[in-house]
C-alpha cells in the first residue's frame, strides 16, 4: 500500500533550515525560518521564561491531562492579551478561547471548526501570505482563493487592490488577515485602513479569521491590537489565532490559542463546543508546559515586567537591524533604493530579490532565504552584515 506514494516536496521554509544545517560553509547565513536571533545569531531562552520554567518544575505535582480546551487561567489571560482586559465583548461573555499547540494548531482547529460550521465557504488568503496558510486551509477541505495585498513595484500595500478584491468576496466566506507584521512582506495596514477594512467586512458579512502570530513585534503589545480591535468593533463574529512562539520565544513548546467571538453568549457556547470536538479528534488536549510558562509570566507582576522588557528589546533589535541593513546596502553601492526595508514591521522583509538571485546567494554564498526573496531580518548580525551586503551586490550585478 505504501509503495506507490510519491515523495512530497520539502517544506518551503523548514526544509530550508535543514539544507542550511547541512551546509558546511563556515560563513553561511540563515535568513529563512522566522525565528528571532540576537546580535550573536543565537535564539536564547528569555530570562523571564527560564525563571517561570524553574518555578513551575519545582512546584509540579502531576502530569495529568489538561482539559480539552486547556487551562481556564491561560485562556482568560490570552483573551485579555488579545483584546484588552476591558473589552466589551469580554463583558458581554461572547468570547471563548482554546489553548492550542502553537499558532498553527489554532489555525487548523479553527479551520476544522469552520468547515463544519460553514462547509460551503471559501477561504481567502492575502497574495502573498505565509506558505502554510494554504496548506492548513486546503488540508481542512476548503477551496482557497487570494486577494491582492502587495504592490511589488511600489514595495508597499496595494490597499486599493485589496479593497476591490474583498468587496467581491461573497457573504459567508472566510478572509484570513494578518493582525500585524505581515508575513512575508512586513507591510501592515494603518489605523485608517483597518477601520475601512473592518467596515467593509461588516458590510459584506464575510468572516474575519485573524492570524496574530507576532503580537508585540510590530509597534508594541497593545499597539499591535489595532486591527483586531477594529474588526471586533465592526463585526459580530470573528476568529483569532494567537501564537506565543515569537513573543515568548516558546517555539518548541507549542503555545498558542484560538479565540472566537460570537454574536452572544449562547452562540459562543454552541460554537465552542464544536471547537472542542475539533481538538478532541486532532490531538485530544494541549501540551501543558508552554502555556504554564505564559500563565506564570502574565500573573507574576515582576516576571511580567521582565518579559515586557525582553519583548521590547527583541522588537528594538529588529528595528535596528533593519536600519543597519539599509545603511550597509547603501554603503556597498548596491543599486536601488532599499529604504522600504526600514519602513516594514516585524521579523520579515520582502527584499525584492528575485528567484535567480535567491538561488545564486544560496548556491554560491551559502546565504539562505525563502524563494520569494523573504528574509528574516533578525538573522542579520554585525558579524555577517558585510558579507551579506557584498554578496547581494554581487547577486544584483
Ligand atoms: C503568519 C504566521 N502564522 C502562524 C505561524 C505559526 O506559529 P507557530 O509556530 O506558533 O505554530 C507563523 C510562524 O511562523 C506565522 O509566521
Amino acid at each position: 500500500m505504501l509503495e506507490n506514494i510519491t515523495t512530497a516536496p520539502p517544506d518551503a521554509i523548514l526544509g530550508l533550515t535543514e539544507a542550511f544545517r547541512q551546509d558546511p560553509r563556515p560563513n553561511k547565513i540563515n535568513l529563512g525560518a522566522g525565528v528571532f536571533k540576537d546580535e550573536h545569531g543565537a535564539t536564547p531562552i528569555l530570562a523571564s521564561v527560564k525563571a517561570a520554567e524553574t518555578a513551575i518544575l519545582a512546584e509540579a505535582r502531576t502530569k495529568a491531562y489538561m482539559p480539552i480546551a486547556g487551562d481556564p487561567a491561560y485562556r482568560q489571560l490570552v483573551q485579555e492579551m488579545v483584546l484588552g482586559a476591558e473589552h466589551p465583548a469580554l463583558r458581554a461573555r461572547r468570547v471563548r478561547t482554546a489553548h492550542t499547540p502553537g499558532g498553527t494548531a489554532a489555525l487548523r482547529v479553527g479551520a476544522d471548526f469552520l468547515k463544519k460550521a460553514c462547509p460551503q465557504a471559501a477561504v481567502w488568503l492575502s497574495r502573498p501570505t505565509w506558505a502554510n496558510h494554504r496548506g492548513v486551509f486546503s488540508a481542512a477541505g476548503f477551496a482557497v482563493r487570494e486577494y491582492a495585498y502587495y504592490n511589488h513595484a511600489a514595495r508597499s500595500l496595494d490597499f486599493e487592490g485589496l479593497k476591490t478584491a474583498l468587496r467581491a468576496v461573497p457573504s459567508g466566506d472566510i478572509v484570513v488577515l494578518h493582525a500585524c507584521c505581515h508575513n512575508p512582506t512586513g507591510v501592515d495596514l494603518t489605523a485608517e485602513q483597518w477601520a475601512e477594512l473592518a467596515a467593509l467586512a461588516a458590510g459584506r458579512a464575510w468572516l474575519p479569521f485573524v492570524d496574530f502570530a507576532y503580537q508585540g513585534y510590530g509597534q508594541g503589545l497593545e499597539e499591535d491590537r489595532l486591527g483586531v480591535l477594529a474588526l471586533a468593533q465592526a463585526c459580530p463574529e470573528m476568529l483569532i489565532a494567537s501564537s506565543f512562539s515569537k513573543n515568548f520565544g516558546l517555539y518548541q513548546d507549542r503555545a498558542g490559542a484560538l479565540t472566537l467571538l460570537a454574536s452572544g453568549a449562547a452562540a459562543a457556547d454552541a460554537a465552542f463546543s464544536n471547537v472542542e470536538i475539533a481538538i478532541r479528534v486532532n490531538y485530544s488536549n494541549p501540551p501543558a508546559h508552554g502555556a504554564l510558562i505564559v500563565t506564570r509570566i502574565l500573573t507574576d507582576p515582576a516576571l511580567r515586567r521582565q518579559w515586557r522588557g525582553e519583548l521590547d528589546a527583541m522588537r528594538t533589535h529588529i528595528t535596528g537591524a533593519r536600519q543597519r541593513f539599509v545603511a550597509a546596502l547603501r554603503a556597498h553601492g548596491v543599486p536601488g533604493d532599499f529604504s522600504f526595508i526600514a519602513r516594514q514591521q516585524g521579523m520579515f522583509s520582502f527584499s525584492g530579490l528575485g528567484a535567480a538571485q535567491v538561488q545564486f546567494l544560496r548556491e554560491h554564498k551559502g546565504i539562505y532565504m525563502v524563494g520569494d526573496g523573504r528574509i528574516n531580518v533578525a538573522g542579520i548580525t554585525a558579524a555577517n552584515l558585510e558579507y551579506l551586503c557584498q554578496s547581494i551586490a554581487e547577486a544584483l550585478s
